[in-house]
């Protein structure tokens, strides 16, 4: 199939490209607009791939996207275009909008339009896959897991814009039979992760001998997936979902953070001994909590698992392993980020301004 990929050159868009372009047969055009958390350097091993193709733009960009369908004429999208880290959506709100919901918006009324003009046979396997996250679904208690029927109720800017595309999404679906798929997917972590994320962020910032940033007093908790199990979820999705439905993705790996920030200390300590027998561990520091720190996430992945056949293949121990043995190995992928678009500086305690 002729897939459009949105945000291709960001973190889960550019692993889904890899697995597309070297797992399968089909033909991708990623459509990024490169801000800040994009890298084309994470696309560099399938650039020359003829089944492979990149268009600089922006999904808000209606008559872009219009040229760029009539062109490529594909079978169906996966829109992974997203501003993601929730502390900048504190600090700044409109971006998330901009691109979350209004892109979200042109993206389907784009697909709709190319969809009403295939023939049958083409219209019957057309498919928008909309890439979606957990935090819809708000905060968690102690105990319970998120389901698919799951009521949203997201608390950031970041995670309201996201569950504000997902109903844009599902009236697509439901309004003018855009044959729609949504995934709901827990915490992502692996390889060619912005370094504003916790994971990378604290890898760089321990190899730098820096204070580890844990938000409050590190009880929060996250359920990981590694982002290789990810990007075949979204595949199996893809090509399998049933129209109209969502489909929760999870690694069963719920952790507090402080523990996920241990584990890499401890991975570290053993991959890259710190001079004079001290410990990163020794860098953690509790700091000003996030404004509306959502307590905990749990996927209930069954549904998934039982209607599709996909489980994650990688446990939490040996994907932080992989994890930080690839920053350690990939020095200049991240140095270069450093250098251009982010220092590790602390976000997300400013109040709101645009
Ligand atoms: P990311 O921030 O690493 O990458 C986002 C990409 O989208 C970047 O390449 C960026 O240039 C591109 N982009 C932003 N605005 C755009 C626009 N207007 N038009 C075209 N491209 C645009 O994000 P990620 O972590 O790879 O997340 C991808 C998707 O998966 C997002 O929709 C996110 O909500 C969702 N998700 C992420 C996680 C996670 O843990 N990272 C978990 C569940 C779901
Ligand atoms: P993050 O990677 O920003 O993902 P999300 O907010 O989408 O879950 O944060 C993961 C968890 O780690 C979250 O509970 C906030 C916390 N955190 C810290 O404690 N320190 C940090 O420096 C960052 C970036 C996050």
């Amino acid at each position: 199939m002729k897939i459009i990929v949105t945000g291709g050159a960001g973190f889960i868009g550019s692993a889904l490209v890899r697995h597309l372009i070297d797992e399968t047969t089909h033909t991708v055009l990623n459509l990024d607009k490169l801000t800040y958390a994009a890298s084309l350097a994470s696309l560099a091993c399938v650039s020359h791939n003829p089944r492979y193709s990149f268009v600089h733009g922006s999904i808000c960009d209606s008559a872009l996207l219009e040229r760029v369908v009539a062109t490529f004429d594909p079978d169906g999208f996966i829109n992974l275009a997203a501003e993601t880290h929730v502390d900048r959506s504190i600090d700044g709100p409109v971006a998330f909008i901009d691109t979350n919901i209004n892109g979200t918006f042109r993206l389907l009324q784009a697909a709709q339009a190319h969809v009403e003009r295939l023939p049958t046979d083409r219209r019957a396997r057309f498919r928008f896959l909309h890439v979606s996250t957990d935090e819809v679904y708000g905060s968690l208690g102690e105990t319970g897991k998120f389901h698919e029927a799951t009521p949203y109720d997201p608390r950031s800017p970041y995670s309201a814009s996201k569950a504000a595309s997902d109903h844009l999404v599902s009236a697509w679906g439901h309004t003018y039979g855009l044959p729609i798929l949504i995934t709901n997917c827990s915490n992502n972590y692996g390889p060619y992760q912005f370094p504003e994320k916790l994971i990378p962020l604290c890898i760089i910032k321990a190899l730098a001998g820096e204070e580890l940033p844990i938000y409050g007093r590190g009880e929060n908790i996250r359920d990981w997936l590694y982002v290789d199990d990810h990007v075949r979820a979204l595949t199996t999705v893809f090509e399998r979902g049933i129209p109209c439905q969502t489909y929760n993705i999870g690694g069963d790996a719920e952790r507090r953070n402080i523990d996920v920030v241990r584990r890499i200390c401890a991975v570290l300590d053993t991959l890259r001994p710190r001079d004079g027998g001290k410990h990163y561990a020794d860098l953690i520091s509790f700091v000003a909590d996030r404004p509306g720190h959502d307590a905990r996430y749990a996927i209930d992945a069954s549904k998934i698992r039982a209607e599709l056949g996909w489980s994650p293949e990688q446990s939490f121990d040996a994907g932080i392993e992989a994890t930080v043995k690839w920053y350690l190995e990939n020095e200049d992928w991240w140095e270069d980020i450093l250098a251009q678009n982010y220092k590790g500086e602390r976000l997300g305690l400013k109040r709101a301004h645009g």
